[in-house]
């Protein structure tokens, strides 16, 4: 059976600019999750990519860059959408915004929509590997549709196994969480998905954030599937601890500490960013640690929390084991 290949530094870049102008696919490193990199002009790329994820055809993808002005060819960049760029970018902010008639992006990473997803990831060897190929790639997060996304190589492998040739290896995410997405069609900042730019950070470039309410469609497609689902069941609250459950702390531990099998602290100093960084590490290291729940503490809903308590939402209501 074919291992996947990991691969490392200046010479494992080489081979990834080779696999992707082959048009194939390899994992990539970014700052928040690891992605499944395939050229955003290549529609082989692109079905390999929805076929090994398993991922429906009407979630689109978001095309990633190595400066803004690259992102200007193939998607209609609004004032509002520079300003952004230029605050938080690179870093972990997408943008959905009008894609070019002539756009490179192809339009099934689109979904068929007229709006195109484009960021610029905050990872020096991405970077690097985005610069020497001149042009964007798609990657969706790289894990099956609807499962846990991975924030190191060793995630990427255990996800795909021997179904995936090779990952780009470039260390643990720091962000450890999906970027937010936002959408400016309308001429102001509309958020589909929370991510690490907080609605507070948009709001030192912005007045107005807007954010879907309960009734209201999301218009981001992806997120009305089923996400964020480990192996392992997951419960909000730690109260009568289950037999076989791990507890996913935040800040001080609870007495009922000895009852749980396993016991992970997102931060011991109850810091937001520390316990988004280290949110899915944890639960993909109490899954291999065999649990059969997953207990997890109060996070405050404010902030970087906002985030964090949407994928854990996300992953409890996905419900029992899979
Ligand atoms: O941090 C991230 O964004 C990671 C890394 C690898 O860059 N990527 C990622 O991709 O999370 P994915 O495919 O797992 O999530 C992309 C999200 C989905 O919710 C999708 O529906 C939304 O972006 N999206 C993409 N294109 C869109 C569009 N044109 N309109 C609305 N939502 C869009
Ligand atoms: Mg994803």
């Amino acid at each position: 059976m074919q291992k996947t290949n990991i691969l490392t530094g200046t010479s494992g870049l080489q081979k990834a600019k080779e696999i992707l102008l082959a048009e194939s696919i390899v994992a990539i490193p970014t700052e928040t999750v690891y992605g499944l990199a395939g050229l955003a002009s290549s529609e082989r790329a692109i079905k390999k990519i929805y076929k090994i994820k398993n991922r429906p055809s009407i979630n689109p993808l978001i095309s990633h860059y190595a400066d803004i002005q690259e992102i200007k060819k193939d998607v209609e960049l609004t004032e509002l959408g520079e300003k952004l760029l230029k605050k938080f970018a690179p870093g972990p902010l997408t943008l959905v915004l009008k894609r070019k008639e002539s756009s490179r992006i192809s339009s099934s990473a689109c979904a068929g929509l007229e709006t195109a997803a484009v960021r610029i990831p905050k990872h020096d060897l991405t970077l690097k590997l985005l610069k020497a190929l001149g042009e964007p790639v798609v990657a969706p997060s790289a894990n099956p549709s609807g499962s846990l996304s991975p924030v190191s190589a060793k995630n990427v492998v255990k996800l795909f196994g021997d179904k995936l040739d090779y990952v780009l290896d470039g260390g643990p995410c720091e962000v450890g969480l999906e970027s937010t997405v936002v959408e400016l069609m309308s001429g102001s900042v509309k958020i589909l998905r929370f991510g690490a730019v907080t609605i507070d950070d948009l709001l030192t470039v912005v007045h107005e954030v807007k954010i879907p309410g309960k009734d209201e469609a999301i218009k981001s497609p992806g997120m009305l599937l089923k996400h964020y689902a480990p192996k392992c069941f997951i419960r909000m609250g730690f109260d009568k601890p289950g037999s076989n459950e791990g507890l996913l702390a935040f800040g001080s531990l609870p007495n009922s500490i000895d009852k749980f099998s396993y016991v992970k602290n997102l931060s011991e100093e109850a810091s937001l960013e520390e316990a988004a960084s280290n949110l899915f590490k944890m639960i993909h290291e109490l899954e291999e640690l065999g649990v059969d729940s997953i207990a997890v503490m109060p996070i405050p809903d404010e902030s970087l929390g906002k985030a964090i308590n949407d994928r854990l939402n996300r992953a409890a209501a996905s419900g029992e084991k899979s």
